[in-house]
């Protein structure tokens, strides 16, 4: 059966819980694998809407197998909660289809703390976090320091990290932050008495992904954030602190690069970023606003507005090489209809030479101009087209021209949130 990867092709917020969510009706297991509560997946099915921060976008389907792997970092508080608004609207989110790898990191009231310190710290050159501790996090398990959540099952070994991780950290958030510091005992105390509830869906989510693949059963790999924001790819140092692309599901779930059969790679038909960072295609005018207001264009987790631009070529073409891509997603194709003429930025321009592919060199993506090419909008109401002949000749020319610009073809063309408002293609 397919194994899937499914990825943000762009800076995040691309549409992946609907995706995840729809191809769910077809998958056995579903596992997250990086990030955090930093991300917010919208699900819109029965009339109802969901923002999933942690739990994988296939918990509304009742017999799905729900992982979050290693490679995601872990608050338990937002765990819980999200298991009990699930669980107050009859889904099931008990451990007998919701698991936790004993390794993946947790995320502590210090990591947020720092997270916001250091943002409040870095006047004008915020990287503008979602101040959820995902950096921080992130940065104690490369530091050898952290807590996972398989130590949850030893009090001692949790008090003896924590003790330890505050012995530094303090000295930073009242020497440093001037903020204040934070009590390990009582630190030790509040995660201890989650433990109860926490334990019964750690385990080795390793076995059960294995088990699965060995059954031939159906898997999703659901990425959170988008390729832009990887920290080794993204447009550093504006950009999350996980490796947000394809290669993350294998480092983040323990399962092998020859297991995964196919990538996706899922594409706003225009362009978003929350944050600070390089957008080359945004539009800092009415275009910009009026997609903001079409595309309700507010943080899922953070409820900020999202910066808008054009769709941008360059960017979706070196997500295609670094991760993969065999089909695109292309999402939100709705919100363009009722512009008279849509643009896609082709190439870049630095000093005089075109460009193919993002300039590497740190803030270099800030000085590129954007090489456009115009296309004919559309007028027509699309969001109840379902198959792509009902869609309009424009609207099929820009999808084309995507294609053709990113060598992949659109497999799947969302045309609103639900569910059923997708146009599926059959594509080699
Ligand atoms: P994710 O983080 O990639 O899962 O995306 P978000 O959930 O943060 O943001 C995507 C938003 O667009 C959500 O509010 C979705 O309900 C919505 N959405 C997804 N696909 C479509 C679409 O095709 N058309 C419209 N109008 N909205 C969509
Ligand atoms: P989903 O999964 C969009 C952005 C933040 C900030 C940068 C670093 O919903 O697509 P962090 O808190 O991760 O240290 O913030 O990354 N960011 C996202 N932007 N969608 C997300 O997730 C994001 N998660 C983080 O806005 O610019
Ligand atoms: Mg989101």
């Amino acid at each position: 059966m397919a194994n899937i990867v499914i990825i943000g092709a762009q800076w995040g917020d691309e549409g992946k819980g609907k995706i995840v969510d729809m191809l769910s009706a077809e998958s056995q297991v579903i596992e997250r694998f990086q990030g955090g509560a930093n991300a917010g997946h919208t699900i819109k099915a029965g009339g109802r809407e969901t923002v999933l921060h942690l739990l994988p976008s296939g918990i509304l389907w009742p017999d799905a197998l729900c992982l979050i792997g290693n490679g995601v970092v872990l608050d338990p508080e937002v765990f819980l909660e999200e298991i009990d608004a699930l669980q107050a609207e009859g889904i099931d989110a008990s451990p007998r289809r919701l698991a936790v790898s004993a390794k993946a990191h947790l995320i502590l009231p210090y990591h947020k703390a720092l997270d916001k310190a250091r943002e409040a710290k870095r006047a004008g050159s915020k990287i503008g976090t979602t101040g959820r501790g995902i950096g921080p996090c992130y940065e104690d398990k490369a530091a050898r320091i952290g807590l996972r959540a398989g130590d949850l099952a030893r009090p001692d070994l949790v008090r003896a990290k924590i003790r330890h991780a505050l012995l530094e950290k303090n000295i930073l958030l009242t020497g440093l932050y001037k903020f204040d510091a934070i009590d390990a005992d009582r630190t030790a105390d509040a995660l201890l008495a989650l433990a109860p509830r926490l334990l019964p869906y750690i385990t080795d989510t390793d076995a059960l992904v294995h088990k699965a693949i060995q059954e031939n059963k159906a898997i999703l790999f659901e990425g959170a954030q988008g390729v832009h924001l990887d920290i080794d790819h993204g447009t550093y140092p504006f950009v999350t602190s996980s490796n947000t692309v394809s290669a993350g599901a294998c480092c983040g779930t323990g399962v092998a690069p020859s297991a995964i059969s196919e990538v996706i790679g899922v594409a706003k038909a225009y362009t978003t970023r929350v944050g600070s960072g390089p957008f080359p295609t945004e539009l800092n005018d009415d275009t910009g606003s009026y997609l903001q207001a079409q595309g309700h264009e507010f943080g899922a987790t953070t409820g900020r507005p999202r910066r808008c631009g054009w769709l941008d070529a360059v960017i979706l073409r070196e997500s295609v090489r670094l991760n993969g891509i065999d089909r695109l997603a292309l999402t939100k194709l709705d919100v363009l209809q009722n512009l008279p003429q849509l643009k896609i930025c082709v190439a870049y321009e630095l000093d005089g030479k075109r460009m193919d592919y993002p300039p590497q060199g740190e803030g270099e993506l800030a000085a590129v101009k954007p090489v456009y090419e115009t296309f004919p909008g559309f007028e027509d109401d699309i969001s109840g087209c379902r198959k792509y002949g009902d869609l309009p000749e424009e609207a099929r020319a820009y999808i084309e021209r995507i294609e053709e610009l990113t060598g992949v073809p659109a497999g799947y063309i969302s045309v609103g949130p639900g569910r059923d408002q997708t146009i599926i293609r059959q594509v080699a």
